[in-house]
């Protein structure tokens, strides 16, 4: 576990980043400068649901790369009509259109903006969204995001949002008013913790959208693509929302963002655009991605795997004080600890050879690849008991 320092010279330091430097993966490993393996339950942070180098992702985007890379939006291409087709086909919200992009603020942006349009002629501008939630970088996805910290430098934001606490149906019910154009939320909030919201908020979120005429916008950057056991989590809910955005697992490792919206929601000519979006390359991975998945029964094994974690964390860890709750969706697990030291899990488990990531100071997050086996998993649940047991009994882990 190392890193030359002066791979950071002339980047800028956005990320906090762990003292490793990778260079090649496979399925479930991957592999650093010095030659050593790692147990890959980072994922990419939830971005590689077909793990590394798969092959048939690995032909398709070749195979596309050969023909054709870039065009731009202003001709038709099979790769981006074939995507749009199979997405509103999975995604499942009834009569839909896409709108594909290269991240997942971007999605965000365009739900945002497709919510601002529809409820402009109603005089409808205010859209609530959850403390603790996060959804994106980009100036409007910031101010939707309900993480004080993150917005406060780059105050003034835009001022549309007004934010409740996750699970309380009642503070919902409270701020769904006549201005309300949408309810913003992420059926398992990723980056607020780990937070899988209850299928009865979900289910009220739906009904009270419904009944006082707003939209309800599901951000299933994280929790959709399969991570949850299901092409998008809110269904596990039994919930269609109005508009769904997809990013991370959706390209298996390319930069793919997707808007989907009810089809009388669509943006017309000239409101929206991007020069990348829907490019041909990222379509053919975003097509391999979403074949693979239902052709290996990925979905299926999320929901298995994902339980079977869930579940053997909460027995190994059950005598662990420092673990307060182990929670989370298929394989998209968070293990809360009564301190903040998910960093010390962290790099205890780069030491060991596995990787993780931090949802919060005091979760670290388990994110794997879909196709994650039995063996792997009886592995990362062993290292990442070691890993806790080593922060908790003070061990010195090197940062
Ligand atoms: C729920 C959610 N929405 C949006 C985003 C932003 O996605 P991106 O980093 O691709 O812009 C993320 C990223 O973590 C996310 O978890």
């Amino acid at each position: 576990m190392s890193y030359d320092p002066s791979l950071e010279a002339s980047v800028m330091p956005t990320y906090s980043r762990y003292p490793v430097t990778l260079v090649r993966g496979d399925g479930m490993l991957v592999f650093d400068d010095a030659g050593c393996e790692y147990l890959d339950f980072a994922g990419g942070l939830g971005a590689m649901p077909l793990g590394h180098s798969h092959p048939r992702w690995r032909e398709a985007v070749k195979r596309q790369a050969d023909m054709l890379t870039m065009v731009s939006n202003l001709f038709f291409t099979h790769p981006q009509a074939e995507l749009a087709t199979r997405l509103a086909e999975v995604i499942d919200i009834g009569d839909a259109q896409v709108f594909l992009c290269n991240s997942g603020a971007e999605a965000n942006e365009a739900a945002l903006k497709i919510v601002r349009r529809w409820g402009n002629p109603q005089g409808r501008a205010r859209v609530v969204a959850l403390d603790g939630s996060f959804h994106g970088r980009t100036i409007a996805t910031i101010a939707a995001t309900g993480q004080p910290a993150k917005r406060a430098a780059f105050e003034p934001l835009v001022d549309w949002f007004e934010f409740v606490p996750p699970n309380d149906v009642s503070a919902l019910d409270a701020a769904i008013g006549d201005a309300t154009a949408a309810v913003l939320l992420e059926p398992v909030m990723g980056e607020g913790g780990v937070i899988p919201l209850r299928d009865d908020y979900l289910r009220a979120a739906r009904s009270l959208t419904s009944e006082r005429g707003a939209l309800l916008v599901a951000d299933e950057v994280q929790s959709g693509s399969g991570r949850c056991g299901a092409w998008r989590a809110s269904s596990l809910a039994g919930v269609t929302p109005d508009v769904v955005t997809l990013a991370k697992g959706l390209g298996g490792g390319l930069p793919i963002g997707a808007t989907i919206a009810r089809s009388e929601l669509s943006f017309a000519s000239g409101e929206h655009a991007s020069t990348f979006g829907g490019g041909p390359v990222p379509c053919a991975g975003a097509l391999a991605v979403i074949d693979v998945i239902e052709e290996e029964g990925l979905l299926e094994n999320a929901r298995r795997q994902g339980s079977a974690i869930t579940g053997v964390l909460e027995t190994v860890l059950d005598d662990q004080p420092l673990v307060t709750e182990v929670r989370g969706k298929g394989l998209l697990i968070g293990v809360e600890l009564a301190e903040p030291k998910a960093k010390s899990v962290v790099l205890a488990l780069i030491e060991s050879g596995m990787l993780a990531t931090e949802a919060s100071p005091n979760v670290v997050r388990l994110s794997p690849p879909l196709i994650v086996t039995t063996p792997h998993a009886q592995t990362a649940v062993e290292m990442l008991a070691a890993a806790i047991d080593r922060v908790a009994s003070g061990a010195e882990v090197s940062a």
